[in-house]
């Protein structure tokens, strides 16, 4: 089978198509045959081994796993002796964890893992292209947020794969949403629901004087301290990019909290999760998105072929919602 693989950090042409065996599924396993992957904005920073901390993940010198690629969605083609959740046929989508290995033709995982069927009325790319938006969002705004009804709730990069996805889950708890992107984006954030939006080119919400319970920096564009005045009493700054610099400000909040009016700055590694809390919220995802609740986003569709030119567009960091890999011969419906 095919499958793209990187031996050293860099620039998109580090990934390289490679003919590797088929793997064979353990007694344990499915193995699935891949019709839609993504290249998530993740992706590009571990393809990149930049910012260094992210080394931490990947490896320090070179990348452990060598094939990247979370996001899947695809078929059960064949299934060890001990699976009883699956069968071959099944259309399934999901996330491979943190071994990744979705750029490939095919992939096994551990029936446990976190994979479930695919809605009916979902295409492929578009199954596979939800995960990681919605499976960072909901633990975010609904674990470290607590979010609630009739909350004020502003998205910085509203735009973007993450920020989508925390537009339609804040919009999913009732929210009051403001949702904060470029002007070319500002008809897609309202079609997802926002009520209200800001073009980040045209206005500085930190000086509006309007205050919000919640403010998800979906994109690493704020700071605790720009958006300290922003936020209600007891509000939550939430920031998805994380890096090292952050910590010792989320330290310092934690045992200073008081000066902050209580005021929290909050970060989480969400695909660190263990993987049973991540299949029941893949499972909410699907009913979701058989409900229309959640509409999946997506920006542009490359070939497995165009891996690199899929990366370098998501490296310039504008793309809107998600990008997805389709395989040869199928163009992921
Ligand atoms: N902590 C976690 O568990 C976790 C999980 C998943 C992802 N992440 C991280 O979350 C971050 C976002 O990921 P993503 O996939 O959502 O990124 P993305 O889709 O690549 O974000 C692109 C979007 O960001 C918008 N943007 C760029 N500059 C902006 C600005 N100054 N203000 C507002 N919006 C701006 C762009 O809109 P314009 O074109 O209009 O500029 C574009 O739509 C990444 O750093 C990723 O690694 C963290």
């Amino acid at each position: 089978m095919r499958t793209i693989i990187y031996t050293k950090y860099g620039a998109p042409e580090v990934l390289k198509i490679k003919e590797v065996e088929k793997p064979k599924p353990r007694d344990n396993e499915v193995l699935i045959k891949i019709y839609a992957t993504t290249v998530t904005a993740t992706e590009c920073t571990f393809r990149k081994g930049k910012p260094l901390f992210s080394r931490l993940f990947t490896g320090i010198t070179k990348p452990k796993n060598t094939t990247l690629g979370e996001e899947l969605a695809g078929e059960i083609v064949e299934t060890g002796k001990d699976i009883k959740l699956f069968s071959i046929g099944d259309q399934i989508f999901g996330i491979s964890g943190t071994n990744f290995g979705a750029y490939a033709e095919y992939i096994c995982l551990p029936e446990d893992g976190v994979i479930t069927l695919k809605p009916a009325n979902i295409s492929y790319k578009e199954a596979a292209s939800s995960c990681d938006g919605i499976l960072t969002a909901l633990p975010f705004l609904r674990d470290k947020g607590n979010i609630k009804s009739g909350q004020k709730v502003l998205i910085n990069g509203a735009s973007g794969s993450v920020g989508a996805a925390a537009v339609q889950i804040a919009k999913y708890y009732e929210a009051e949403v403001t949702g904060v992107c470029g002007t070319s984006n500002l008809q897609m954030v309202k079609n997802l629901g926002a009520d209200n939006v800001i073009d980040y080119t045209k206005e500085d919400f930190t000086k509006s004087g309007v205050t919000y319970d919640i403010i998800f920096d979906t994109v690493g564009k704020l700071t605790f301290s720009l958006c300290k005045n922003s936020l209600k009493q007891k509000g939550i700054f939430l920031e998805a990019a994380i890096g090292l610099a952050i910590i010792p400000t989320v330290l310092w909040n934690s045992i200073s909290n008081k000066l902050y009016d209580g005021k929290k700055i909050k970060i989480a590694a969400t695909g660190l999760r263990p993987a049973p809390e991540k299949i029941k919220d893949l499972i909410l995802l699907k009913k979701l998105m058989e409900s229309g609740r959640i509409k999946p986003v997506i920006d542009r569709v490359y070939p497995f072929e165009q891996i690199v030119e899929a990366h370098r567009y998501v490296d310039k960091g504008h793309k809107k919602g998600n990008v997805a890999i389709v395989m040869e011969g199928n163009n992921g419906d």
